[in-house]
């Protein structure tokens, strides 16, 4: 239901301070939050938009391992690198705090112990893996095992890469600790649980009968199947040594679940914030406007008072802990207003992949802008236009070209050019007087003020890639009038005629300055200077006298370039080439067999050989029977690789192979030796072939 607001608590997901962020984040999450706020502010609106780096979970542990050093040197590295990229992007947040500050700390305990006194976090003892040798209770990511669905022997405790299943860590089939190896042990351990179960009855209520119409329907689609399928009891606590800890005694080695912690990230950060104005002190905030008088305990209002209007932008991987969780958490507490609605955006593709850092399949936020560092509108640009908002979208580099170049180039950079340069050629770089209005004039300037509104509606129900689509038309709208009023051919005859139309496109142009902030804050700068433009409120948009006669205005630059072809092929490449490049041990790898003599290794004879035939072997998916030359002889294989090779792709390829390996049946044929192979991380076999052609027999030593 939508109703009238006093203010608006803003917040974009606190990205996990472990890694850079991809461009598909910010199309989930961060630009649509920032086109939002902005275009709040600019109707002077009361709002404060919160962000801040998520800093605990086993993902920072994790990466620690990875990266050979310690949780708090992740934690300040990542925050530092996505902090600058997304004020380099432009994101306009109040503040961007951090989860590892002592404010967040308490504030989170504070939440902890209110639900328990309230009663209204369960105890329970479970069994949960132990790893005997490290010592520690393992959390899911750092159990592997053979996937129970695809067979997949690397599957995490939580989730199978290849196949895509939730998992969890008991369903694992030979379980093993990445820290150790070993397989763990079940041991019972204390943990106080949220009982979702409870809430069952007001979920329906709150989301399925009041939201059914406002939220989007991949949001209330997935809340309907979570609630639908029954709610269980889940821990909000965990035996981590990185955390914040569990604020009660007997609770030695425990810390807050992550996903209980960093949703109170929003009410921490917004208490920093006021905390910081009311100290005059600021270290993370960067207030975005005149908060005016404030104290510190102004941050209530943002979050407890009826009348602010809490929204929440997500990616479609966090819908369930801000819909549901998170909510609950407010709701049983009592004290809290809870999100009016959560536009949760899919997730973005790129150039027909999934995204993905650990896979090298990514642009992200910084290599875009090490290599486009004057470009942080046009990145924003394309991804509005490319937003995916109720499927799937898709990057693509050609496409991020196009836009640029017959869009931002030819359409609104075009027309802004044209109007500023006849105007300077012209009438001396001033605002030239509005004659008689023509039907045309006069049409244009009716069409004008129909954008505000239009533009405005799209953005208030979180239809960001309509919005710029609105907005883009209003650059349309210039470059067709003066398209047809053609003022370049009437400066030798009518002046004041040209004087007329320049001032209405000059007037479209101020108009377009106002209206392309929230989208384009840069180029709306860089426009106003151009203009020599004071400031305009969102509700002055549709004006066609913003610019009064005689202004005088700044000199015209050119508000876009064009993006050559290099450029796009470079970046094809740059992407083709990380993910040929991309470190693999990323991914848990088995661990290490037993040592062996040189001895033991010198009994293989293994060499090089040549494939000469290979055929399809009747009643198996798997098997090639091949007939491989090895120097020595050529003889029969039977290998396990026509899930991935044909037999047309393998014949004349050099294969390693180990010759003396006891000759066995199979599937009635004698196999004599094996071809090796690599596995790569999804199970996928690749051969394994000298860097250039070898006399079959050749060796291995
Ligand atoms: O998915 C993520 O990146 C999480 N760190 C998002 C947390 S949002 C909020 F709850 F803080
Ligand atoms: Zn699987």
């Amino acid at each position: 239901m939508s109703r009238n607001y006093l203010r608006y608590t803003v917040t974009a997901a606190l990205p996990y301070a472990n890694g850079p962020k991809h461009v598909g984040h910010l199309a989930g999450a961060y630009i649509p939050a920032d086109v939002y706020v902005r275009y709040l502010r600019l109707s002077g609106k009361d709002v404060v938009f919160v962000c801040g780096s998520d800093e605990h979970g086993t993902a920072i542990p994790n990466q620690a391992l990875k990266e050979n050093t310690t949780p708090q040197a992740i934690i300040d590295k990542y925050d530092a690198l996505i902090r600058d990229c997304f004020h380099k992007l432009g994101m306009s947040f109040d503040i961007y705090h951090r989860t590892s500050e002592p404010i967040h700390h308490q504030t989170a305990q504070e939440f902890f112990l209110l639900m328990q006194k309230k009663d209204l976090l369960t105890e329970e003892t479970s069994e949960q893996y132990y790893d005997e040798e490290a010592k520690v209770f393992l959390a899911d990511r750092y159990i592997v095992g053979t996937c129970p669905r695809c067979g997949h022997t690397n599957a995490y405790g939580d989730q199978c890469e290849k196949c895509g299943s939730t998992l969890s860590p008991r369903e694992l089939i030979d379980p093993r600790s990445t820290l150790s190896g070993k397989p763990p042990v079940l041991r019972p351990t204390k943990h106080w649980y949220l009982p979702l179960e409870r809430y069952e009855g007001w979920l329906k209520e709150w989301i399925l009968d009041s939201h059914q119409k406002d939220w989007k329907t991949n949001v209330y689609g997935q809340c309907k199947s979570w609630i639908d399928a029954g709610l269980q009891p889940r821990a909000m606590t965990r035996d981590l040594d990185w955390g914040i800890k569990v604020p009660l005694p007997n609770a030695e080695g425990k810390v807050l679940y992550v996903w209980f912690d960093a949703p109170i990230g929003y009410i921490s950060a917004t208490r920093a914030l006021f905390q910081e104005l009311a100290d005059g002190k600021k270290k993370f905030a960067t207030p975005q406007r005149d908060f005016g008088k404030t104290g510190k305990e102004d941050w209530k209002k943002y979050w407890q008072d009826e009348q602010s209007k809490l929204v929440h932008f997500i990616g479609k991987d966090n819908i369930v802990f801000h819909c549901i969780i998170f909510p609950i958490m407010l709701h049983a507490s009592g004290e809290y207003i809870l999100p009016d609605n959560v536009p949760a955006n899919e997730f973005m593709n790129l150039e027909g992949d999934k995204m993905s850092t650990s896979r090298g399949w990514s642009i992200e936020m910084h290599e875009y802008l090490e290599d486009f560092p004057d470009k942080p509108d046009v990145l924003r640009y394309v991804l509005l236009t490319n937003l995916p908002e109720t499927k799937d979208s898709e990057f693509t580099w050609k496409d991020f070209q196009a836009k640029n170049n017959n869009e931002l180039v030819a359409i609104l950079g075009n027309f802004v050019n044209r109007a500023l340069v006849l105007t300077q050629k012209y009438f001396d770089n001033k605002v030239p007087a509005a004659g008689i209005l023509t039907e045309i004039d006069k049409k244009v300037i009716e069409d004008l003020k129909e954008f505000p509104a239009r533009i405005a509606a799209s953005i208030e129900t979180y239809r960001f890639r309509e919005a710029v689509a609105h907005l883009m038309d209003l650059a349309r709208l210039g470059n067709k009038y003066l398209a047809e009023t053609e003022p370049w051919k009437l400066a030798k005859t009518d002046l004041p005629k040209v004087g007329s139309i320049l001032n209405l496109a000059l007037q479209i142009s101020a108009n377009l300055a106002v209206a392309i902030e929230p989208f384009m804050p840069f180029t709306s700068n860089k426009l106003k200077v151009m203009l020599n433009l004071g400031n305009f409120s969102w509700q002055q948009i549709g004006d066609s006298s913003l610019l009064k006669e005689g202004h005088s205005l700044g000199d015209p630059q050119l508000l876009f370039e064009k993006i050559e072809d290099a450029a796009i092929e470079a970046q094809i490449k740059k992407l083709n080439d990380k993910k040929n490049t991309m470190d693999l041990t990323a991914i848990p790898v088995d661990p290490a067999k037993p040592e062996i003599s040189f001895e033991d290794f010198s009994k293989m004879d293994i060499r090089i050989g040549k494939i000469l035939k290979a055929e399809r072997v009747e009643k198996s998916k798997k098997l090639l029977k091949l007939q491989v030359d090895t120097g020595i002889d050529v003889r029969t294989v039977m290998s396990g690789i026509a899930e991935y090779f044909s037999p047309e792709d393998i014949i004349n390829k050099q294969v390693t192979i180990l010759v003396n390996l006891a000759p066995r049946k199979i599937m009635g044929v004698e196999s004599q030796g094996m071809i090796l192979m690599a596995a790569d991380k999804d199970g996928v076999l690749r051969l394994l072939q000298p860097s250039e052609a070898v006399q079959p027999g050749s060796m291995i030593s």
